[in-house]
């Protein structure tokens, strides 16, 4: 979508649609008072009055709800709920009229983001409609922003990559199998700041990885470490690591066939982390990052792992495979470890790792846990910021000691139902080589989160965290790092 910021006044705007909020207890701006449809004008948060006053065409007024409560996810909210108008209607450009607020380019940020992600939608394997497409907004002006830093113009960005990683999510697993994951890595690269560096079998063999070639065993395609990296030449060296199962069956102890349709979003954190990457080098932020996808389809066959295999992950620790369908800890163990000896300080890493977080958490917030108290912080922050929502778990000794092994170092799932998430992360935390680390359990925010601006299905959560994440390093002077 194209993005301007523009001085203008909304009355001369000649957008099809001009969007203007309205608090409580103030009133319509003069030019609007008289114009068709301004009595049914409400300040109520959500709620929408189409007004015609003939220069513009339209006006949405939209309810703000008191000024006070007026922040960047009501924003956002608001935003959605204009785009979703701007469709019914056949607008193809907004024009939103920042409202007045101590922090307005935050505001102008999230309007900027609600009207991005509420325009997502995926239908590329559907033939036209009878009554045609929808119109899709294709260009939104910010009138009266004060933006200094760019703050729109850098969530435009995260928000565009939100969406390719919702496609992503949203592509069936015979279309999207490591190799497209790798192929679109490759497309990335071809921005001069990246390299990639795909590990097949015979390296993934050399290194070690017996996590990830375990778990791709019983699949016909081939399992990759897909790495990405970006210098921009910042006081920062981030790591991102997303886990890219591209279909979950569960192996041997395969899902109940409810459960497995949906499967083929187990490379929601792959994604978040590859488009993530790709917004990071289009922005130029001043960070270093290396972005790590252990890549691998989790199938039934002669070849695939057994309950009770024991495996050897890159650092060496032995693990019984009790159940294969624990997989992303194993694929995760072997490219945390790596993304370590790469160099990265500081790693965060995104995964659909349990359903017991979908429980726990339902998809409002993503599960984070960490092994260091500051890293939390800024990941939760960050997430906050651009409405993606982390809410911190523990780490405990008890955790640790419950993945504990039989006959071998460790096993990768407990024989009861106890702390599913909890039980990951401590697996998780033993391959990290002590390096600062984050753990988000996306498994429920990835998605049907079903609010305003993401609506049912693909959410591309993490895309826009890690965006924000790494944009907020870079505004750091060097050697604050
Ligand atoms: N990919 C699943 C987790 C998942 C569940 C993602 C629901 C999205 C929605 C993961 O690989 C898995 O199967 N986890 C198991 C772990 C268990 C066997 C210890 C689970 O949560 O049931
Ligand atoms: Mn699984
Ligand atoms: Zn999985």
């Amino acid at each position: 979508m194209r993005l301007e910021l523009s001085d203008g006044d909304p009355a001369t705007s000649p957008a099809d649609l001009v969007c203007i909020g309205a608090c409580d207890g103030e009133e319509l701006p003069a030019w609007l008072a008289g114009a068709p449809g301004a009595a049914d004008a409400r300040t109520g948060f959500k709620e929408l009055a189409m007004l015609r006053p003939g220069v513009p065409a339209r006006v949405l007024v939209v309810g703000l709800g008191r000024r006070g409560d007026l922040d960047p996810e009501r924003a956002r909210v608001a935003a959605a709920l204009a785009a979703r108008e701007a469709g019914r209607v056949g607008a193809a450009s907004i024009a939103w009229a920042v409202p007045d607020h101590e922090r307005q380019a935050s505001i102008g940020a999230a309007l900027t983001t609600g009207t991005i992600l509420a325009g997502y939608r995926f239908d590329r394997f559907k033939r036209d409609d009878e009554d045609g497409p929808e119109a899709r907004v294709g260009a939104l002006t910010l009138l009266g922003a004060v933006d200094p830093e760019g703050r729109a113009e850098t969530a435009r960005v995260a928000a565009e990559a939100a969406n390719r990683a919702r496609d992503l999510q949203n592509l069936p697993a015979n279309v999207a199998d490591p190799a497209y994951l790798a192929a679109r890595a490759g497309e990335i690269a071809e921005h001069g700041a990246v390299e990639l560096e795909v590990l097949g079998p015979p390296e993934l063999e050399r290194e070690g990885m017996g996590g990830l070639l375990a778990v791709g065993a019983g699949s016909a395609k081939d399992p990759a470490l897909i790495v990405l990296r970006y210098r921009g030449g910042g006081a920062s060296r981030l790591g991102f690591v997303g886990k890219a199962v591209t279909f979950d069956t569960g192996g041997i102890s395969l899902k109940p066939p409810a459960s497995m349709p949906e499967m083929k979003m187990d490379m929601s954190g792959g994604a978040a982390v590859l488009e993530a990457t790709a917004a990071v080098a289009e922005l130029g932020l001043a960070v270093d990052l290396v972005s790590v996808l252990p890549t691998v389809e989790n199938m039934p066959d002669g070849a695939a792992i057994r309950p009770g295999d024991v495996i050897t992950q890159l650092n060496g620790l032995t693990v019984e495979v009790n159940n294969t369908d624990a997989e992303g800890r194993l694929i995760l163990a072997d490219a945390l470890t790596w993304t370590a000896r790469q160099g990265a300080e500081r790693i965060v890493d995104v995964a659909t790792l349990t359903g017991a977080v979908v429980v726990a958490l339902g998809s409002t917030y993503a599960g984070l846990v960490a092994n260091d108290d500051g890293w939390a912080g800024e990941v939760a922050a960050a997430g906050e910021a651009v409405g993606e929502l982390a809410w911190r778990l523990p780490l405990h000794r008890e955790y640790t000691e419950m993945t504990k092994g039989k006959i071998a170092d460790l096993a990768n799932a407990g024989s009861k139902r106890k702390a599913g998430p909890l039980f990951a992360a401590a697996f998780l935390e033993q391959f990290t080589e002590g390096v600062t680390w984050a753990h988000l359990d996306i498994a429920g925010t990835a998605w049907d989160v079903g609010r305003e601006y993401v609506g049912k299905g693909a959410s591309g959560f993490g895309t826009r965290l890690l965006v924000e994440l790494a944009r907020r390093h870079a505004a750091r002077p060097a050697g604050r790092a």
